[in-house]
């Protein structure tokens, strides 16, 4: 029997967000505190089996159409090949295969790109801060830049398109944003500029946020000229836009302006943790333990009612049923990379 995952407010999660590991080969400022995170424990992981027992019944049983892996470094498991070949051999009730997508910080993506896209990988988006080897390595913490540039070349190579890049503005952003935009023009990469949300690295403030205004301000005054896209935006995150550089080059990039322009009303999101949990929402306070249910045999019946139940309890925005409207954030009980 075919089922959904609605929500009390008339949303359907229909992308399943999965994050395959917690750990990090980077300490980006926005997202982690310098000592880093206190890893799962191994056994709290779940298994490969049980990774794709989970996403075979979200995209055969409960409507799932896109599987987008994530982390943590999602390529810190070396098993995301398989986890990605046995995704994409599932089909939906319509006898369709999702689509398929990766988030990743590029470590490592040169020498598995091709694997990737072997395994019949839809498509990537790589985070990239800054492309001056001493800012990135300020936000990153770690001077990995020619690690990732490689990861992107190498994606491009095994055409895995459209290949994103996500960049989280930093103080440095009238200087990072237009080399970044220029960098992305010449590769035709899709730039998206991220609001930094209250959800990575503790002291965040609303001070401290790049908005999307404060973005458009520093590429007009670069010289770039930008003309929104008219198109329908469905769910995406990202606002699109049509850009033109001094030089006359074109390209598009987008905005994802969590905190100024929230986009909980169209959102159609799941995610499954590594380690077996539901969550309705970036910045839930709550979570369903499917892992613990798996393990003492629950059948495919019983894991979708544990999976629907928590999406039922979705929150309007952000996490908190009083914010919409407001902007205000829910008090995540993870942090972002977990
Ligand atoms: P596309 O399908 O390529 O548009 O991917 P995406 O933008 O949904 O995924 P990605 O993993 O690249 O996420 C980029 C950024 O979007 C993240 O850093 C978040 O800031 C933001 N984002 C993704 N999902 C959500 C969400 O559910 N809520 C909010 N508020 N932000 C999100
Ligand atoms: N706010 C916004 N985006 C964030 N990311 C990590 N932490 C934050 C935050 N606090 C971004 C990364 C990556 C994506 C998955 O999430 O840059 O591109
Ligand atoms: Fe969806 Fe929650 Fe993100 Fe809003 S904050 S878009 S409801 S996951």
């Amino acid at each position: 029997r075919v089922e959904s995952l609605p929500d009390r407010f008339g949303r359907v999660a229909t992308d399943l967000r999965v994050s395959v590991t917690d750990k990090c080969n980077l300490r980006c400022t926005y997202c982690m505190p310098v000592e880093g995170m206190v890893w799962l424990p191994r056994e709290e992981l779940l298994t490969d089996d049980e990774l794709i027992r989970l996403i075979g019944i979200g995209v055969k049983r409960l409507g799932i159409t896109k599987v987008r892996f994530t982390g943590g470094e999602p390529l810190v498991r070396p098993t995301l090949e398989s986890l990605v070949a046995a995704t994409v051999a599932m089909r939906t009730p319509d006898g369709v295969a999702p689509a398929t997508a990766l988030t990743t910080n590029g470590i490592g993506l040169d020498r598995r790109a091709a694997g990737l896209a072997a395994a019949g990988l839809g498509r990537v988006n790589i985070s990239l801060d800054s492309i001056d080897p001493g800012r990135f390595a300020a936000v990153a913490r770690r001077d990995r830049l020619d690690d990732v540039l490689a990861g992107i070349d190498a994606a491009l190579d095994a055409g895995l398109s459209p290949v994103k890049i996500n960049a989280v503005p930093q103080r440095s952003y009238r200087d990072d944003a237009p080399e970044l935009l220029s960098f992305c023009l010449d590769r035709d990469l899709e730039l998206r500029f991220i609001e930094y949300m209250p959800i990575g690295a503790p002291g965040w403030s609303a001070d401290a946020v790049i908005s999307a205004d404060d973005m458009f301000d520093a590429l007009r005054s670069a010289g770039y000229t930008l003309a929104e896209d008219p198109g329908p935006r469905g769910s995406a995150p990202a606002q699109r836009w049509t850009v033109t550089a001094p030089d006359g080059r074109t390209g598009r990039m987008g905005i994802i302006a969590s905190v100024t322009r929230p986009f909980c009303g169209d959102c159609s999101r799941t995610r499954l943790t590594a380690d077996g949990q539901i969550r309705n929402c970036l910045f839930s306070t709550r979570e369903t333990d499917l892992r613990s249910a798996i393990r003492s045999g629950a059948d495919d019946d019983e894991l979708i009612k544990l999976w629907q139940g928590e999406m039922w309890r979705k929150a309007a925005a952000h996490g908190s049923d009083g914010a919409h409207g407001s902007g205000g954030f829910g008090e995540s009980s993870r942090r972002m990379s977990a």
